[in-house]
């Protein structure tokens, strides 16, 4: 059956206008004014607004940590993404001993109940000769890219030699580094020392991992970027100077981008002093106010390319039930650090507030223009990492991935309206004013109000294909 909006705005990465838009299948067949189709079901979207499906590139649902487990499976967190209208998400598969094809294996195996689209990221966690040679298979996967750190010492680090030479494998097979940028031996010694001296409370969390680790590691594998004249992108950057230093790059002809996540443009250290601070708790962690700033003018002025969230939600208190989906559900989470940093899980909930809170405090507020935000949630993400015109575009041909947002639609946001399955939210009580109504995935509506249309196993994986520099 087709569909068909009328009157609706627009909005892409480079412009706004007034269309009607008509889906047949699972994608989009034309665009124009005063479009017929007999037969189609009309949406009168007058006053609304329409842009593609959210693409977050970052997210890790159902990940192992701390002798827990992120509290956002494929399907919770895919339910929760797409109120939130996003429609395509990146996972990372964590690397085990048995190599590439085992731990694919078993990430698809966990994203099988998968409600949106989705498509995976390689954690790059180690590294020899064996692993070097077999990371070209991941193309046959559909994995294109690989993340390494530069921080977790004897966890998930990999030596700087070792990201070079990743650097180098990924030039030669089309594919893409994303690099976690601290500085994994300071952090080392810094954990090492508060924990000898009794600092355990969560701020101290964020005064063990210096912003100058995270801004000089940008440095550094921008720098080991350019000597294997390779593309780098940088995750969840955090700290002002690593706008500075993305700059500096790229303005030196440095294949290096990057990616913020809300958390960063709107929280400071001073949150993880508050009684629950440990709610803040990631990694990187919160800065300064003047870091926020920072990278809320790389947003306006482009140096940064995306938005992504980190998505990697804990219960505040695992040992309360809530209610998802009618079942009473509790999963531990920060509480097994009540009385040491080292102990809480890091990570936050977040994907479903990307696109509402930026919209509200990014776009309404004139942080950033309604253009820049579809192209750092949408389009730019589908740029890089290489689905782009199926995903990320309002065009002829593209996927009909599409929230129909009121742009007058006044929310009270918080936990109440959030379906990440945890027990809080980061922007509890918040005001917004403008909100997903309608989300499309693939021609199929999805989420229609309040009402959840979805269901576990819609989602396709996404085999990617090369990507493009921004
Ligand atoms: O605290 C976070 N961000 N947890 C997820 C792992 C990572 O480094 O992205
Ligand atoms: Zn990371
Ligand atoms: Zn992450």
């Amino acid at each position: 059956m087709a569909t068909l909006i009328k009157n609706a705005a627009l909005i892409t990465a480079s412009e706004t206008f007034e269309a009607d838009l008509l889906i047949e299948g699972e994608t989009i067949s034309l665009i124009g004014k005063n479009l017929q189709r007999p037969g189609a079901q009309i949406i009168d979207a007058s006053g609304k607004f329409i842009t593609p499906g959210g693409i977050d590139p970052h997210t890790h649902f159902d990940l192992p940590m701390f002798g827990t487990v992120s509290s956002d499976d494929h399907y919770t967190g895919h339910k929760a993404a797409a109120f939130g209208g996003t429609t395509t998400v990146m996972d990372f598969v964590v690397l085990e001993d048995k190599g590439f094809r085992y731990s694919v294996d078993l990430w698809m195996e966990k994203a099988e109940k998968a409600a949106i689209d989705y498509s995976f990221h390689m954690n790059l966690t180690q590294f020899n000769e064996k692993i070097a040679k077999e990371i070209p298979s991941l193309r046959g996967m559909g994995i294109t890219t690989l993340k390494v750190f530069t921080a977790y010492n004897g966890r998930l680090r990999i030596d700087d030699g070792s990201i070079f030479k990743a650097l180098r494998i990924a030039k030669e097979n089309g594919m893409l580094v994303m690099a976690h940028c601290e500085n994994g031996d300071v952090i080392e010694t810094l954990v090492t020392d508060a924990l000898m001296t009794d600092h355990l409370t969560p701020e101290w969390h964020a005064l063990t991992r210096p912003a100058w680790g995270a801004v000089e590691s940008t440095l550094r594998v921008a720098g080991m970027a350019s000597a294997a004249d390779a593309a780098v992108y940088i995750v969840h950057m955090n700290a002002g100077g690593e706008v500075d230093m993305l700059r500096y790059a790229r303005e030196r002809g440095v294949k290096v981008m990057g990616e913020t996540c809300p958390q960063y443009l709107f929280f400071t250290i001073d949150h993880l002093r508050r009684p629950d601070g440990a709610k803040w708790i990631c990694s990187p962690p919160m800065r300064t106010e003047a870091d926020n700033a920072r990278l809320w003018q790389g947003l306006a002025d482009g140096t940064i390319q995306t938005v992504g969230t980190d998505h990697c939600p804990f219960f505040f208190d695992g040992t309360r039930p809530i209610v998802y989906e009618g079942r009473e559900v509790a999963i531990p989470g920060k509480e097994l650090g009540a009385d040491d940093f080292t102990k809480i899980p890091n990570g936050l909930p977040g994907v479903q507030d990307r696109m509402p809170i930026l919209w509200t405090y990014g776009v309404r507020a004139g942080r950033i223009t309604a253009n820049q935000f579809v192209a750092y949630m949408s389009t730019n993400p589908a740029k890089i990492f290489g689905l782009y015109p199926r995903k990320g575009a309002l065009l002829p041909g593209s996927d009909a991935d599409l929230v129909i947002w009121d742009p007058e639609k006044k929310v009270k946001y918080g936990v109440a309206m959030s379906h990440h399955r945890t027990d809080y939210n980061l922007y509890e009580g918040w005001e917004l004013t403008g909100y997903p109504e309608k989300v499309f995935l693939r021609g199929q509506l999805i989420v229609d109000g309040e009402q959840w249309l979805g269901k576990a196993g819609d989602g396709q994986f996404l085999k990617r294909g090369e990507g493009r520099v921004l």
